[in-house]
């Protein structure tokens, strides 16, 4: 065989493989994210008890269609509503099922557009997008918690509604398990995305963690009596870096990306998808989504160079608020009775252990927050937990 008819022999030869795996390995239902992906609701059947307590995590809803059951924010007058400083008043409106923001001046339709996604879960804050020609647009008003009201979108500006902002993809890389993107250009400096319509995995589903499953569903539902998980990514076998890097491609703040999130497998490597910014003086750090450099300077992390956001996060449960929980997590390194404990003599021991949590995160008005607040559009500033975990003199 010469050296032209092996390489059109190979390339048949590979391609007969591939498509013998496209029609074996066909998952039941399909994803949109292509054959690696079984169906987003495939893993229910056989992790039930996951499955069913994950629906109740912020992750599970932090995108999707936006309806009068997922909108967060009032829809009834008269707080279903906001003026803005030149006197036009943006109000909410459902018509034939859908939901509209509607822009008045003096009484007079100014512009309307409907609700088609809903981003952020409705823990602090939703804001809402509607699709045109290609792009996602964001609506002028967004819900916020704190304030139990509407106000300007982030970053929008307070004197008058703007419909006229494109929302780049890296928004869905955190708050989506996967958007389609049909092109993209630049313009001058500036990127111009094209997505496409109706292709949005929305939430963060199993897959968006565990990466791609259809081989362990089809093998797992061919081999009932296997007990032991095949083509899945063990999490518990990776190093403590590449488990924190897991989460931290969403929770390391807005940086530039080098590749989209929604790549990330576990055992991938972060410094391979966000680019490296200059150190910050830890005092400075914003503690908006960024968890990984507040807790990477705190000496729980440092010094038990074990620690990983599972050491106190349980990843398919919302235990938000439950302080005892956390406390407990403290705990389990810093024991009650042993010299790691905490040392403050002032308040009895029964009490430092109901709440380890308000003491040592404090929760921090984020001051530099680009994306959610800006201290003086928003209502009320909104606070964070703070991962850097050390002793507040303020708080003794
Ligand atoms: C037909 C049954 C079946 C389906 C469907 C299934 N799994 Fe599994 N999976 C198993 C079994 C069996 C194990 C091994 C026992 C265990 O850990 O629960 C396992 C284990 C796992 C593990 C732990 C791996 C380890 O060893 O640490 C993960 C993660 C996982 N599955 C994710 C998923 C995801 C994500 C989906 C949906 C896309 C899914 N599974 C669908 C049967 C299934
Ligand atoms: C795909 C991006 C992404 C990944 C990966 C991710 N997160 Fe998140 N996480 C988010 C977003 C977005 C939110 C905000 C959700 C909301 O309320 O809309 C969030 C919220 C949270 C919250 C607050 C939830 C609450 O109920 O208060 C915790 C805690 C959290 N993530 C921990 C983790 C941990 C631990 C991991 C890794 C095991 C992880 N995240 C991986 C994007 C991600
Ligand atoms: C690098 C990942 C990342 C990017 C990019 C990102 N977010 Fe987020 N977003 C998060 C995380 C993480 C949180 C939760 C922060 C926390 O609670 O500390 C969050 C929180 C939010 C919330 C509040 C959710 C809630 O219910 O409390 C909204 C709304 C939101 N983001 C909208 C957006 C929009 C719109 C964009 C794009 C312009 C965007 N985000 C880009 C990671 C990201
Ligand atoms: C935010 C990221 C994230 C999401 C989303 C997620 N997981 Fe996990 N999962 C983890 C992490 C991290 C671990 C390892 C847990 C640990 O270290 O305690 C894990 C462990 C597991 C395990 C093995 C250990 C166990 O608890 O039995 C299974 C099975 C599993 N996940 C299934 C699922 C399924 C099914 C879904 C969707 C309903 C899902 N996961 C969604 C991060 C995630
Ligand atoms: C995985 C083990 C581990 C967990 C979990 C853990 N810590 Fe620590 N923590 C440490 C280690 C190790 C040190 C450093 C001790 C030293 O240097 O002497 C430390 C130090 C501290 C310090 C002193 C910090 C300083 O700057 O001096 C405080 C306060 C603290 N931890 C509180 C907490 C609280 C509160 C929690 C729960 C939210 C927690 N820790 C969870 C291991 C842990
Ligand atoms: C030492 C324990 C500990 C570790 C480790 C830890 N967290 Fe947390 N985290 C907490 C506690 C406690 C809260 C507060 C929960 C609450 O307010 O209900 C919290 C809250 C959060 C929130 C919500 C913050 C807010 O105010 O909106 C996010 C997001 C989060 N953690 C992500 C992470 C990520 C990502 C990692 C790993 C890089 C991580 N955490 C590691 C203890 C921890
Ligand atoms: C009422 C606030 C408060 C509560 C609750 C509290 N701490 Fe503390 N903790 C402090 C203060 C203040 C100090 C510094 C005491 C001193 O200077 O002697 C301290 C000291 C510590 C230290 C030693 C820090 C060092 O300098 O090495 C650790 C570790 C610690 N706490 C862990 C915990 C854990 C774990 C819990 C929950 C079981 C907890 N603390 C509950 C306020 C608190």
């Amino acid at each position: 065989m010469n050296k032209r008819q092996l390489i059109i022999c190979s390339a048949i030869i590979c391609a007969l493989v591939i498509l013998s795996r496209c029609i074996s390995k066909q998952p039941a239902g399909g994803d949109m994210r292509g054959p690696q992906y079984a169906a987003a609701n495939s893993c229910e059947s056989c992790h039930k008890a996951i499955y069913d307590s994950y629906q109740s995590t912020a992750h599970a809803h932090t995108s999707g269609l936006a309806n009068a059951q997922t909108v967060k924010g009032t829809l009834t007058a008269p707080a279903n509503r906001f003026v803005f400083g030149n006197g036009t008043e943006v109000v909410m409106e459902q018509q034939d099922g859908r939901l509209y923001q509607a822009a008045y001046s003096n009484g007079a339709l100014q512009q309307k557009q409907a609700f088609d996604i809903a981003v952020g879960s409705g823990r602090k804050a939703q804001t809402f997008l509607y699709w045109q020609a290609g792009k996602y647009m964001q609506l002028p008003i967004s819900w916020f918690v704190p304030a139990n009201s509407w106000a300007n979108s982030p970053g929008f500006p307070a004197d008058h509604p703007k419909f006229d902002r494109a929302i780049p993809s890296t928004c869905f890389g955190c708050h989506s398990s996967m958007v389609g993107i049909k092109s993209v250009s630049a313009q001058g400096l500036e990127m111009q995305e094209e997505f496409e319509q109706n292709k949005l995995v929305a939430g963060i589903d199993c897959q968006r963690c565990h990466g791609p499953a259809a081989d362990h569903v089809n093998y797992q539902t061919e081999h009932p009596q296997e007990k032991t998980a095949h083509f899945m990514a063990k999490i518990g076998a990776l190093n403590t870096q590449q488990q924190i890097d897991m989460c931290a491609v969403c929770h390391s703040g807005l940086k530039p990306m080098l590749k989209p999130a929604s790549e990330f497998k576990p055992g991938d490597a972060l410094a391979d998808f966000v680019m490296p910014t200059a150190p910050f003086p830890t005092s400075r750090i914003d503690v908006h989504g960024n968890q990984l450099q507040l807790l990477a300077a705190s000496k729980c992390f440092t010094g038990s160079k074990q620690m990983t956001c599972s050491s106190c996060h349980s990843p398919h449960k919302t235990e938000r608020e439950n302080m005892q929980v956390f406390s407990q997590r403290c705990m389990s390194c810093h024991m009650a009775g042993s010299p790691n404990f905490c040392t403050l003599k002032t308040v009895p021991a029964a009490t430092l252990q109901q709440n380890c949590i308000d003491c040592h995160m404090p929760a921090t008005p984020s001051s530099a927050i680009t994306l959610l607040t800006n201290g003086k559009q928003s209502p009320t500033p909104d606070s964070i937990r703070t991962h850097w975990i050390k002793v507040y003199k303020e708080v003794k």
